[in-house]
């Protein structure tokens, strides 16, 4: 029953404790494997100028947008994706850095986006960049990250896989099976879109929007299915045009070898990511099984510190949302169970041992420990509920008799077993 005249936004959550944890749990995942690789951890505003994302981000997040005129009659939004910002930032300041600049940030993102199973309004999104590199080593390097930041979370290459694209190699595809210049752009559209609609209704948009007869519609097809670079090497036959990208989609891979990491990593000439300022390889991963939304995405995208008015330095980087994964783990059953603890629960027999126990519990907390009590007067009973609700692992219990004998009875709540401890010990 909501007791509140005040609902939730829908597509928003609340964090309660119990539900803070997985964030955390996660979070935390994600900053130790970032500092693994040498990330240094970064962020910005929440709320940005409207126009870093007119343009730079593409047509279907500035639909998303929550913008809004502010009270200096600045047109500004809330943050939907950190890229534009991490270009912003850096266009002030790469030019005195040593290249390459490794960059992690786990920011709250904001979209309007319809609600469904895996997309809300608000999500954390870690995001991971290299900036300054050009080279395939860069590319290699962040989807690694990507990849260990879920397996740092106990998914193996039986959960999930990183599929993977390169949108020049793409270009020249369709250059092979007759696509005219001017209908790429229509054509990634409709490739981007492709697992998402009825067969028919692709083949007639390749048909009609992008030109192709029915030959090239199934050759295209056959290409789009190939999951390996030999395959695809097969398929393109001497024809050409694709040999260097596809050459660096070879190194791509076995970079990935040499780090242990190839079973995770397929091809997938239908990533095409929707984000307007990918330039090179791109990248998604998905649960194995197919039955969620991407948890993570990312590429290569080479113009956009350029485009916001910095240094043309090359970058690539990803964002892997905490929803999807956050679903993802709960069905493999890989979420901690959630328990509150404390080191201790300190409880006075009766109220005239209040000041001393109050002295302890301050040289317990200045030695690191946790400690809670109740706040007012209690039967012991109730204050032994109150240590187990608590999560105590030991409850120190202090009597009239026991400051008599100048100790504290310390009873390990696991066992039961109980033990006195010298106040001189608690000095
Ligand atoms: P994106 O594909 O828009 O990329 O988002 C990356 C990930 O964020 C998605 O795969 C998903 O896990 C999560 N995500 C996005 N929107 C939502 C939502 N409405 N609800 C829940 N989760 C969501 C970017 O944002 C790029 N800026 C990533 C990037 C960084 N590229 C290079 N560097």
């Amino acid at each position: 029953m909501a007791t509140s005249e005040f609902a939730r936004l829908p597509g928003f959550r609340d964090f309660p404790p119990e539900d803070l944890a997985l964030r955390s749990h996660i979070q935390e995942a994600w900053r130790r494997v970032a500092r693994r690789y040498g990330f240094s951890e970064y962020d910005g505003p929440p709320l940005e100028s409207l126009d870093l994302y007119v343009e730079k981000s593409g047509e279907e997040i500035v639909g998303q947008l929550y913008d809004f005129v502010d009270k200096g009659d600045r047109p500004v939004a809330l943050r939907p994706e950190m890229t534009p910002s991490l270009a912003r930032i850096l266009a002030d300041r790469s030019r005195g850095m040593s290249k390459p600049i490794r960059w992690f940030s786990m920011p709250q993102l904001f979209r309007y986006e319809r609600q469904q199973r895996g997309r809300l309004r608000e999500h954390f999104q870690w995001n991971v960049d290299i900036v300054g590199e050009a080279g395939v080593g860069a590319d290699a390097e962040v989807v690694a990250v990507a990849i260990d930041g879920l397996r740092e979370l106990g998914l193996t290459s039986e959960d999930f896989a990183a599929r993977v694209s390169d949108r020049r190699l793409l270009n020249a595809v369709l250059g092979v099976v007759g696509v005219a210049s001017d209908r790429r752009s229509a054509a990634f559209g409709v490739i981007d879109k492709i697992e998402r609609m009825p067969a028919e209704k692709a083949d007639e948009l390749l048909r009609d929007e992008v030109g192709l007869n029915g030959a090239a519609v199934e050759r295209l097809r056959a290409i789009l299915a190939a999951s390996s670079i030999d395959e695809l090497a097969d398929l393109l036959g001497d024809e050409g045009g694709a040999d260097e990208e596809m050459a660096n989609l070879r190194d791509y891979i076995g970079i990935l070898m040499s780090m242990g990491l190839a079973d995770f990593v397929e091809l997938d000439l239908r990533i095409v990511r929707g984000l307007a300022y990918y330039t090179g390889i791109v990248f998604e991963l998905f649960d194995r099984k197919g039955e969620l939304r991407a948890i993570c995405g990312g590429g290569r995208y080479d113009r956009l510190l350029e485009l916001v008015g910095g240094e043309a330095l090359p970058a690539v980087g990803f964002g892997m949302g905490d929803v999807v994964l956050g679903e993802l783990l709960a069905e493999r059953d890989l979420v901690p169970e959630y328990r509150p603890r404390v080191d201790y629960f300190l409880v006075p027999i009766t109220e005239d041992q209040r000041a001393e126990l109050l002295r302890i519990a301050h040289v317990l907390r200045e030695r690191g420990h946790s400690v809670a009590y109740e706040l007012r007067e209690r039967g012991v009973g109730k204050q032994m509920k109150a240590a187990t609700r608590e999560g105590a692992d030991t409850v120190l219990l202090l009597g009239p008799d026991e400051m008599e004998r100048g100790c504290v009875v310390a009873r390990d709540m696991q066992t039961g077993e109980e033990s006195d401890v010298p106040l001189s010990e608690l000095a």
